[in-house]
């Protein structure tokens, strides 16, 4: 068989790791041929690629990034679909395995179920956001990232006796600062999934000040947002797939605690950092064993699909079923913060 594979969307700690396993199990054990796509979906509509070998995808697992690039081309739009199409005919490929988060894979999605393409989805994100598996790889290397960040920023709060906004990446959902706040021990989490209150928020940092605590740390996920105000965002302009550039409710947050409490207030965005460098075990682990069932599964023709991450088992699920819902935090789980709050 030949098999493409492309990586797509942002970027996270893993995706070597998958590529990898994909073109070793790929050739050694099945004897297919594999084919890279450059930047995501873009590789497949403007013809760009290069054959991967055991050779050249040798020293990569434990690199982050994509050797293969990544964009957020959208193959819907226009006649991204026939392009596609052309493409695979053009390489006698007999299918791709795309590795993404929500847009990429909900594109692989359409692509298999409206236009027949055969394509098996892999899933990535930091924000762990895909629907039908426990953990996406790449959240595991943020939240070590963003704990990291918690406990370095501790000692200046407690010596300056300040708050500090911590803010972190979740577009719609708080994994990250849900676990990094409770990991770094955090006195207010702020995520998407639950608008938050500011008079509530400054109530727990005097709390902490009455009770001879005088710092905090506030960590907030980028899509937060206030139940008096809208979401933050830099840009107004939105991507490919219709999403806004977030990122700025910390600044916002670091103004109005500073006016309300009087408390000297300080916000570090962390930013693209939590999507970098090496990644932690878990996801080397977790990356490789989704990308050996993604090839067996293309070794099967069992196109959309996805293999997903049950408990400790690799199981496949509908490629079609896992994009149809984003995994955002459930509020009920939120309250395993309250205790630490304040
Ligand atoms: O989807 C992963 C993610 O890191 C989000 O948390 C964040 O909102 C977005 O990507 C940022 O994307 P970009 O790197 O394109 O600005």
């Amino acid at each position: 068989m030949r098999v493409g594979v492309l990586t797509g969307g942002g970027d996270c700690p893993g995706l070597n790791a998958a590529i990898r396993a994909i073109v070793r199990k790929g050739i050694d054990t099945h004897g297919h041929a594999i084919i890279g796509f450059r930047d995501g979906w873009r590789g497949t509509i403007e013809n760009s690629f290069e054959e991967l070998t055991i050779e050249s995808t040798r020293g990569i697992l434990p690199r982050g990034g994509t050797i293969l690039g990544t964009s957020r081309t959208n193959p819907l739009r226009d006649d991204g679909a026939a392009r596609v199409r052309e493409t695979m005919l053009s390489l006698h490929l007999d299918g791709l395995i795309a590795i993404g988060g929500e847009d990429t894979l909900g594109a692989a999605s359409a692509l298999h179920g409206d236009h027949g393409i055969e394509v098996i989805g892999v899933p990535k994100t930091i924000d762990n956001d895909i629907g039908s598996t426990d953990v996406t790889f790449g959240f595991d290397t943020a939240l070590q990232v963003a704990t990291d960040a918690i406990d370095r920023l501790h000692t200046t709060a407690e010596s300056h006796h300040r708050v500090m906004v911590v803010e972190v990446m979740g577009r719609h959902a708080g994994w990250i600062a849900l676990h990094s706040g409770l990991a770094g021990g955090a006195d207010v989490i702020l995520v998407p999934e639950q608008p938050f209150d500011l008079d509530e928020v400054c109530r727990l940092i005097r709390r902490r000040h009455a009770r001879g605590r005088f710092f905090s740390i506030v960590v907030v996920a980028e899509g937060a947002l206030p139940v008096e105000g809208t979401m933050a965002t830099i840009a107004p302009t939105a991507d490919a797939f219709g999403h806004q550039r977030l990122g700025g409710i910390g600044q916002w947050l670091e103004g109005e605690i500073e006016h309300r409490t009087g408390f000297e207030t300080r916000t570090v965005v962390l930013g693209h950092i939590q999507r970098g460098g090496t990644p932690t075990a878990f996801d080397r682990v977790l990356a490789t064993r989704l990308g050996v069932a993604a090839i067996d599964s293309a070794h099967e023709r069992r196109w959309g699909t996805m293999p997903a991450l049950h408990g400790n088992e690799v199981e496949l699920v509908p490629l079609a079923e896992a994009v149809s819902e984003l995994r955002t935090v459930p509020v009920d789980e939120l309250a395993v913060a309250t205790p630490f709050l304040g």
